[in-house]
């Protein structure tokens, strides 16, 4: 599952560990589990680590409200029913610091879900549960969406930054239809579109996520485009944090993603709408910022393992969340 090779560039100009390989960075951090059979320490708690379950909705809700990140107690749940992961407790029970991962299919994983309680951050806290986590997953090629307060945690854990993804966000506006690319059609999700979606998703995210698929499916509605009857483009959209959000989007390029998601956009106009973008293309994040969804921040995609998302072809042009992918 290593990483091949040395990059010491960042895709979002954050610092790097110079010349030291992501493999040597991997041992050594896996390799301090002595640290890991001491008492979690942190200032004057003495925490204990516990498996996540699906009755910590609630201190997981608490340490995100924490960290300012929006998410509703059902966006916890979806989390929660998907992944796996620690909590690291105080001794009356107050949550302290977590960490999850998400597995999809038998060789990957993402992990998310990765927040110390501010006053305790820099304490080691994240380093054990990180380190947990890792374990659980060894032989899985990983990736995460790292904020710039994880980046040198992750970094030093052997991970290698991929690319920037752009968090696109805001109160969403009146805007008219792009003008509909020649020979495809757009048209509102349908139950029988599953498979082709799932066949869709696998070619463009790199690896078969069936549960998340299975319980977006459950939750969202959305749209695909299909060009002589085959569908070649998706977008779902569900309820999350403050408003909605648009993804995973799959499309070939720029007008198909436009095309894609334009009418659901419209669906939204006057609520809170998000899109996390992986594409690079300025075009695509103008055409969301003309509809009121400008960059509000970015986080590095990071990873373990060789690429794997597609190239050529359905690309993914919005995540499911960032700690979904
Ligand atoms: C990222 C986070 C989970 C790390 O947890 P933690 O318990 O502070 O981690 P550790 O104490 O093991 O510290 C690991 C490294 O991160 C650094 N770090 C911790 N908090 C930081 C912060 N707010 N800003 C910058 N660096 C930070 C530490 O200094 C340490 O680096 P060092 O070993 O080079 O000194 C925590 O900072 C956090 O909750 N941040 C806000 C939420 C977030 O962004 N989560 C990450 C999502 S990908």
């Amino acid at each position: 599952m290593q990483g091949e090779g040395l990059s010491t560039t960042s895709g979002a100009g954050q610092p790097t560990t110079g010349k030291i390989s992501s493999e040597a960075r991997y041992h050594a951090f896996m390799a301090a589990t002595q640290e890991d059979d001491q008492p979690l320490r942190l200032d004057a708690f003495e925490a204990r680590i516990k498996p996540v379950e699906e009755a910590d909705r609630s201190l997981l809700h608490e340490l995100t409200v924490s960290v300012f990140w929006p998410h509703r107690p059902h966006d916890i749940d979806l989390f929660i029913s998907l992944g796996q992961g620690y909590l690291a407790l105080d001794e009356i029970g107050r949550p302290l610091c977590s960490a999850m991962f998400f597995p999809m299919g038998e060789d990957f994983a993402m992990f998310g879900m990765m927040a110390t309680t501010p006053r305790l951050q820099a304490q080691g806290a994240g380093r054990r549960l990180l380190r947990r986590i890792m374990q659980d997953c060894a032989g899985r090629d990983l990736r995460l969406s790292a904020t710039s307060s994880g980046y040198r945690l992750y970094e030093s854990a052997g991970f290698e930054p991929v690319a920037t993804i752009w968090q696109q966000q805001g109160i969403a506006r009146p805007i008219s239809l792009p003008e509909a690319v020649p020979g495809l059609e757009w048209r509102a999700l349908r139950q029988d579109d599953q498979d082709a979606i799932r066949r869709l998703d696998a070619h463009a995210y790199g690896a078969t996520r069936t549960a998340v698929l299975d319980a977006l499916f459950e939750l969202a509605t959305g749209a695909v485009v299909a060009r002589g009857g085959e569908i070649c483009g998706y977008a779902l959209m569900r309820p999350f944090g403050k408003g909605v959000v648009i993804g995973p989007v799959v499309a070939e390029d720029d007008p198909m993603a436009m095309q894609l998601v334009a009418p659901l956009i419209q669906q939204c106009e006057g609520q809170f709408t998000r899109i996390d973008t992986p594409q690079q293309s300025q075009h695509f994040r103008a055409f969301l910022a003309a509809a009121g969804m400008g960059t509000f921040d970015t986080v590095t995609e990071m990873r373990i393992g060789p690429a794997r998302r597609s190239t050529e072809g359905g690309l993914i042009y919005g995540l499911a969340s960032h700690s979904l992918g």
